[in-house]
């Protein structure tokens, strides 16, 4: 058995808006092993931003707030562990890197200024060896002229360039734990391409536990072991990167694979899920995926569907996989997306 370095056991975070209370992490259990590679993926709004965010105790508070579960961050549960423990994890045991490298890089100090204290506050070295580690790992991440880019503000660095940057800060703590947030959504490809080369090194090299947030299945197919679908504030399904592409139990998990362009050519007009994804309320009542769904029968829209278990054994958000419910309708469904 591999060692888990982070489980998420039934989390909660909501949010405490005029509107009234939002439940964004609404029960969230998974886990990530050491040297493994788990995506979360799901569409925009189904909170896995904020479920990161949870675990690095960075929701915006207020309005938001983890009211219930357990964060085991190598079994120690940090979902309300104090600032000053907070701070050591940060950047420290778990690194993260965000969509828009800005927000984590700061403005007024010279990128080698940035590196350099991260790397003084891991190793003893004077100033001028971490200054050279600095170098050497911007020319890791494959910045070019890096003797000069450490002496430059984050400002005057493209956006794939800072978010190299971000990596390099990464490596620098040696964490076991990346949390990625869209690392390469603003990115265009080649260079997404070589930010997740990146990370996958620093996963084989290091053996870091990376968390991937994406919205991009496609992205998930490249780089994960495992994946984890969030619908809503829930995790509709798991799976080992196969299982979930080549057998996806879930009417949601079926639908994002559809709307991938190149693992679905035969179809002349790309797939999209109709609707979006539904405002969060704690009176909702029914499967959350139940107005978009074509499968939804008439207990969708009543009741709450827990996970159930598949033949195989994995688990699903939907009634379909409950034994009460006729199984020849989950076989029909299932040959159904499938021709
Ligand atoms: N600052 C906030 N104030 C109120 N609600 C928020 C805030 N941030 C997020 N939310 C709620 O949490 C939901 C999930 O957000 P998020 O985790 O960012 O989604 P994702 O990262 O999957 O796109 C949002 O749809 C919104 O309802
Ligand atoms: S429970 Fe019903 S609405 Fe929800 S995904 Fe399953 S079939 Fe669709
Ligand atoms: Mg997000």
């Amino acid at each position: 058995m591999s060692e888990t370095i982070l489980e998420l056991n039934d989390l909660h975070t909501h949010f405490f808006t005029d509107d009234g209370e939002v439940p964004a992490v609404d029960g969230v259990s998974f886990k990530v092993n050491k040297g493994e590679i788990v995506g979360v993926v799901g569409e925009s709004g189904c909170g896995k931003s904020v479920t990161s965010l949870s675990v690095m105790q960075l929701v915006p508070s207020p309005p938001g707030r983890i009211v219930g579960g357990e964060i085991n961050f190598k079994g120690e549960n940090i979902a309300q562990a104090s600032e000053k423990r907070m701070r050591q994890i940060r950047g420290n045991e778990i690194a993260m890197i965000f969509q828009e490298p800005m927000t984590s890089l700061d403005p007024l100090y010279t990128i080698g200024n940035q590196l350099i204290e991260g790397i003084r506050m891991h190793e003893k070295v004077s100033k001028k060896e971490a200054r050279n580690r600095a170098v050497e790992m911007l020319n890791l991440v494959g910045i070019p002229r890096a003797t000069e880019v450490v002496d430059e503000y984050p400002h005057q660095l493209s956006g794939g360039m800072r978010q190299r940057v971000m990596i390099a800060m990464a490596m620098a703590c040696d964490p076991e734990m990346l949390i990625a947030d869209e690392p390469t959504t603003a990115l265009d490809v080649t260079i997404q391409a070589q930010i997740l080369d990146l990370m996958r090194d620093l996963n084989k090299q290091k053996d870091t536990g990376i968390l991937l947030i994406t919205h991009d299945l496609g992205v998930v197919a490249e780089m994960c072991d495992r994946v984890v679908v969030m619908y809503a504030g829930q995790v509709v399904e798991q799976g080992t990167v196969r299982e979930i592409l080549k057998d996806p139990k879930h009417p949601y998990t079926k639908g994002l694979i559809r709307s991938l362009p190149n693992l679905h050519q035969k179809e002349q007009k790309l797939y999209s899920i109709p609707g979006t994804v539904p405002k969060l309320s704690m009176e909702q009542v029914g499967c959350r995926f139940a107005p978009r769904c074509e499968f939804a029968f008439d207990r969708c829209f009543q009741e709450d569907p827990v996970l159930y278990e598949a033949d195989d054994g994995r688990l699903s958000r939907c009634f379909l996989y409950d034994d009460n419910e006729e199984q020849e309708v989950a076989a029909h469904v299932e040959s159904d997306i499938r021709s």
